[in-house]
Protein backbone atom coordinates (compact mmCIF):
# COMPACT_ATOMS: atom_id res chain seq x y z
CA UNK A 1 0.00 0.00 0.00
CA UNK A 2 2.87 2.19 0.89
CA UNK A 3 4.84 1.22 -2.00
CA UNK A 4 1.31 1.87 -4.26
CA UNK A 5 1.36 5.26 -3.08
CA UNK A 6 4.85 5.85 -3.09
CA UNK A 7 4.68 5.22 -7.09
CA UNK A 8 1.69 7.15 -7.75
CA UNK A 9 3.41 10.17 -6.49
CA UNK A 10 6.57 9.52 -8.28
CA UNK A 11 4.40 8.78 -11.48
CA UNK A 12 2.70 12.15 -10.68
CA UNK A 13 5.67 13.80 -10.21
CA UNK A 14 7.24 12.71 -13.50
CA UNK A 15 3.95 13.72 -14.93
CA UNK A 16 4.33 17.04 -13.93
CA UNK A 17 7.88 17.32 -14.69
CA UNK A 18 6.51 16.21 -18.40
CA UNK A 19 3.72 19.06 -18.34
CA UNK A 20 6.48 21.22 -17.42
CA UNK A 21 8.98 20.40 -20.04
CA UNK A 22 9.65 23.20 -22.44
CA UNK A 23 9.69 21.05 -25.06
CA UNK A 24 6.35 19.82 -24.95
CA UNK A 25 4.56 23.72 -24.25
CA UNK A 26 1.33 22.32 -23.96
CA UNK A 27 -1.52 24.14 -22.92
CA UNK A 28 -2.04 23.72 -19.23
CA UNK A 29 -6.06 24.43 -18.93
CA UNK A 30 -5.88 22.92 -15.17
CA UNK A 31 -3.50 25.23 -14.18
CA UNK A 32 -4.26 28.08 -15.68
CA UNK A 33 -7.91 27.59 -14.38
CA UNK A 34 -6.31 26.79 -10.81
CA UNK A 35 -4.67 30.63 -11.04
CA UNK A 36 -7.59 31.99 -12.56
CA UNK A 37 -9.83 30.58 -9.82
CA UNK A 38 -7.59 31.89 -6.96
CA UNK A 39 -8.09 35.77 -8.43
CA UNK A 40 -11.92 34.66 -8.96
CA UNK A 41 -12.19 34.35 -5.38
CA UNK A 42 -10.48 37.77 -4.54
CA UNK A 43 -12.52 39.20 -6.81
CA UNK A 44 -15.52 37.99 -5.03
CA UNK A 45 -14.64 40.60 -2.57
CA UNK A 46 -14.27 43.44 -4.65
CA UNK A 47 -17.54 45.10 -3.85
CA UNK A 48 -16.17 45.55 -0.43
CA UNK A 49 -12.55 46.86 -0.96
CA UNK A 50 -13.63 48.83 -3.71
CA UNK A 51 -16.86 50.27 -3.54
CA UNK A 52 -17.02 51.14 0.46
CA UNK A 53 -13.65 52.27 0.92
CA UNK A 54 -13.84 54.76 -1.74
CA UNK A 55 -15.96 58.39 -1.72
CA UNK A 56 -19.21 58.02 -3.46
CA UNK A 57 -18.89 58.67 -7.50
CA UNK A 58 -14.96 58.26 -6.93
CA UNK A 59 -14.00 57.82 -10.89
CA UNK A 60 -10.39 57.07 -11.94
CA UNK A 61 -9.03 58.10 -15.72
CA UNK A 62 -8.69 55.46 -18.14
CA UNK A 63 -7.83 55.03 -21.39
CA UNK A 64 -11.30 54.63 -23.12
CA UNK A 65 -9.92 51.01 -24.76
CA UNK A 66 -9.59 50.07 -20.77
CA UNK A 67 -13.58 49.90 -20.34
CA UNK A 68 -13.13 46.57 -21.40
CA UNK A 69 -17.00 44.52 -21.39
CA UNK A 70 -18.38 41.93 -23.01
CA UNK A 71 -20.27 43.70 -25.74
CA UNK A 72 -16.78 45.44 -26.52
CA UNK A 73 -15.23 41.55 -26.66
CA UNK A 74 -18.15 40.58 -28.82
CA UNK A 75 -18.24 43.30 -31.08
CA UNK A 76 -14.82 42.46 -31.91
CA UNK A 77 -15.37 38.61 -32.41
CA UNK A 78 -18.07 40.21 -34.95
CA UNK A 79 -16.19 42.33 -36.71
CA UNK A 80 -12.41 41.25 -36.85
CA UNK A 81 -11.39 38.34 -39.58
CA UNK A 82 -10.12 35.45 -38.51
CA UNK A 83 -10.38 36.54 -34.58
CA UNK A 84 -8.21 34.01 -32.56
CA UNK A 85 -9.90 33.70 -29.18
CA UNK A 86 -6.14 33.68 -27.78
CA UNK A 87 -5.35 37.08 -29.41
CA UNK A 88 -8.80 38.38 -26.78
CA UNK A 89 -7.26 36.46 -23.73
CA UNK A 90 -3.87 38.33 -24.39
CA UNK A 91 -5.93 41.61 -24.69
CA UNK A 92 -7.84 40.83 -21.53
CA UNK A 93 -4.46 40.33 -19.92
CA UNK A 94 -2.83 43.32 -21.64
CA UNK A 95 -6.51 45.61 -20.55
CA UNK A 96 -6.14 44.46 -17.28
CA UNK A 97 -2.89 44.83 -15.92
CA UNK A 98 -3.14 48.74 -16.67
CA UNK A 99 -6.18 48.68 -15.07
CA UNK A 100 -4.81 47.33 -11.70
CA UNK A 101 -1.94 49.40 -12.06
CA UNK A 102 -4.12 52.54 -12.70
CA UNK A 103 -6.45 51.32 -9.61
CA UNK A 104 -3.66 50.61 -7.22
CA UNK A 105 -1.55 54.53 -8.24
CA UNK A 106 -4.35 56.58 -6.88
CA UNK A 107 -4.19 54.69 -3.34
CA UNK A 108 -1.78 55.93 -0.93
CA UNK A 109 0.28 53.12 1.05
CA UNK A 110 -2.18 53.65 4.12
CA UNK A 111 -5.43 52.92 2.37
CA UNK A 112 -7.75 50.37 3.59
CA UNK A 113 -7.98 49.09 0.37
CA UNK A 114 -4.29 49.11 -0.79
CA UNK A 115 -3.32 45.66 0.38
CA UNK A 116 -6.41 43.93 -1.42
CA UNK A 117 -5.47 45.69 -4.16
CA UNK A 118 -2.09 44.18 -4.57
CA UNK A 119 -2.83 40.76 -3.39
CA UNK A 120 -5.51 40.83 -6.53
CA UNK A 121 -2.66 42.40 -8.82
CA UNK A 122 -0.25 39.41 -7.79
CA UNK A 123 -2.62 37.28 -8.13
CA UNK A 124 -3.56 38.40 -11.81
CA UNK A 125 0.44 38.04 -12.77
CA UNK A 126 0.29 34.73 -11.39
CA UNK A 127 -2.60 33.70 -13.91
CA UNK A 128 -0.73 35.60 -16.56
CA UNK A 129 2.55 33.49 -15.83
CA UNK A 130 0.58 30.67 -16.50
CA UNK A 131 -1.02 31.51 -19.66
CA UNK A 132 2.00 32.98 -20.73
CA UNK A 133 4.40 29.59 -19.87
CA UNK A 134 1.52 27.29 -21.08
CA UNK A 135 1.63 28.46 -24.82
CA UNK A 136 4.45 28.39 -27.26
CA UNK A 137 6.41 31.39 -27.48
CA UNK A 138 5.64 32.06 -30.64
CA UNK A 139 2.25 32.68 -30.23
CA UNK A 140 3.15 35.88 -28.68
CA UNK A 141 5.65 37.11 -31.60
CA UNK A 142 2.29 36.56 -33.74
CA UNK A 143 1.26 39.21 -36.01
CA UNK A 144 -2.06 40.91 -34.43
CA UNK A 145 -5.07 41.63 -36.41
CA UNK A 146 -4.96 45.82 -37.46
CA UNK A 147 -8.14 46.63 -35.32
CA UNK A 148 -6.56 45.06 -32.33
CA UNK A 149 -2.84 46.38 -32.74
CA UNK A 150 -4.61 49.85 -32.83
CA UNK A 151 -5.91 48.97 -29.45
CA UNK A 152 -3.02 47.55 -27.93
CA UNK A 153 -0.78 50.54 -29.45
CA UNK A 154 -3.33 52.89 -27.51
CA UNK A 155 -2.79 51.00 -24.54
CA UNK A 156 0.28 51.23 -24.13
CA UNK A 157 0.81 54.62 -25.56
CA UNK A 158 2.54 57.49 -23.67
CA UNK A 159 -0.39 59.18 -20.94
CA UNK A 160 0.82 62.89 -22.02
CA UNK A 161 0.18 61.84 -25.99
CA UNK A 162 -3.08 60.41 -25.31
CA UNK A 163 -5.43 63.10 -26.62
CA UNK A 164 -8.57 64.47 -23.87
CA UNK A 165 -11.46 62.57 -25.68
CA UNK A 166 -9.57 59.40 -25.60
CA UNK A 167 -9.74 59.49 -21.54
CA UNK A 168 -12.84 58.05 -19.49
CA UNK A 169 -13.66 58.28 -16.06
CA UNK A 170 -14.46 54.63 -14.78
CA UNK A 171 -14.95 53.97 -10.88
CA UNK A 172 -12.51 51.42 -9.48
CA UNK A 173 -15.15 48.70 -8.52
CA UNK A 174 -17.24 48.95 -12.50
CA UNK A 175 -13.40 47.94 -13.78
CA UNK A 176 -13.44 45.25 -11.43
CA UNK A 177 -17.04 43.92 -12.61
CA UNK A 178 -15.56 44.82 -16.50
CA UNK A 179 -12.33 42.14 -15.64
CA UNK A 180 -14.22 39.41 -13.87
CA UNK A 181 -17.15 39.25 -16.33
CA UNK A 182 -14.44 39.11 -19.03
CA UNK A 183 -12.81 36.56 -17.62
CA UNK A 184 -15.37 34.70 -16.79
CA UNK A 185 -16.67 34.25 -20.33
CA UNK A 186 -13.15 34.39 -22.06
CA UNK A 187 -12.09 31.71 -20.24
CA UNK A 188 -15.04 29.81 -19.88
CA UNK A 189 -13.62 26.38 -19.83
CA UNK A 190 -12.64 27.59 -16.30
CA UNK A 191 -15.96 28.67 -15.19
CA UNK A 192 -18.57 26.67 -16.73
CA UNK A 193 -21.56 27.04 -14.55
CA UNK A 194 -24.40 27.16 -16.35
CA UNK A 195 -25.18 31.07 -15.32
CA UNK A 196 -21.87 32.32 -16.75
CA UNK A 197 -22.67 30.35 -19.73
CA UNK A 198 -25.97 31.85 -20.27
CA UNK A 199 -24.75 35.26 -19.75
CA UNK A 200 -21.76 34.40 -22.62
CA UNK A 201 -24.07 33.35 -24.88
CA UNK A 202 -26.65 35.66 -24.40
CA UNK A 203 -24.57 38.46 -25.94
CA UNK A 204 -23.16 35.99 -28.03
CA UNK A 205 -26.30 35.81 -30.17
CA UNK A 206 -27.68 39.19 -29.75
CA UNK A 207 -24.32 41.77 -29.91
CA UNK A 208 -25.46 45.00 -29.24
CA UNK A 209 -24.67 47.45 -32.03
CA UNK A 210 -23.50 50.50 -30.56
CA UNK A 211 -21.00 50.97 -27.99
CA UNK A 212 -21.45 53.55 -25.39
CA UNK A 213 -18.65 53.24 -23.23
CA UNK A 214 -19.54 56.81 -21.58
CA UNK A 215 -22.47 54.74 -19.83
CA UNK A 216 -22.65 54.96 -16.37
CA UNK A 217 -22.16 52.39 -14.25
CA UNK A 218 -25.21 50.64 -12.67
C1 LIG B 1 -16.21 32.78 -8.89
O1 LIG B 1 -16.60 33.65 -7.85
C2 LIG B 1 -17.99 33.72 -7.63
C3 LIG B 1 -18.23 34.72 -6.52
O2 LIG B 1 -17.86 36.00 -6.95
C4 LIG B 1 -18.53 32.36 -7.24
O3 LIG B 1 -19.92 32.42 -7.10
C5 LIG B 1 -18.17 31.36 -8.32
O4 LIG B 1 -18.56 30.09 -7.90
C6 LIG B 1 -16.67 31.38 -8.58
N1 LIG B 1 -16.40 30.47 -9.69
C7 LIG B 1 -15.43 29.57 -9.65
C8 LIG B 1 -15.39 28.63 -10.78
O5 LIG B 1 -14.62 29.51 -8.76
Amino acid sequence: MVQLSTSVYLLGGLLGLFLLSPVTMAPTPASMCTALKTLNGSLSNRRRYMKHNFPINYKIRVHYEEVFKLSNINRMRLHVEGLDELVLQRLWFQVNRGVLKKIIRVMPERHPSRQYTTELERRFRDAEGVFVQSHPAEVFQQELPESIQDTWDHLTEEPSRVPESSWRSASPKSLLDNLCHTMHCLFSECFASTETKRDCEYFKETPPVAQDVTKKEK
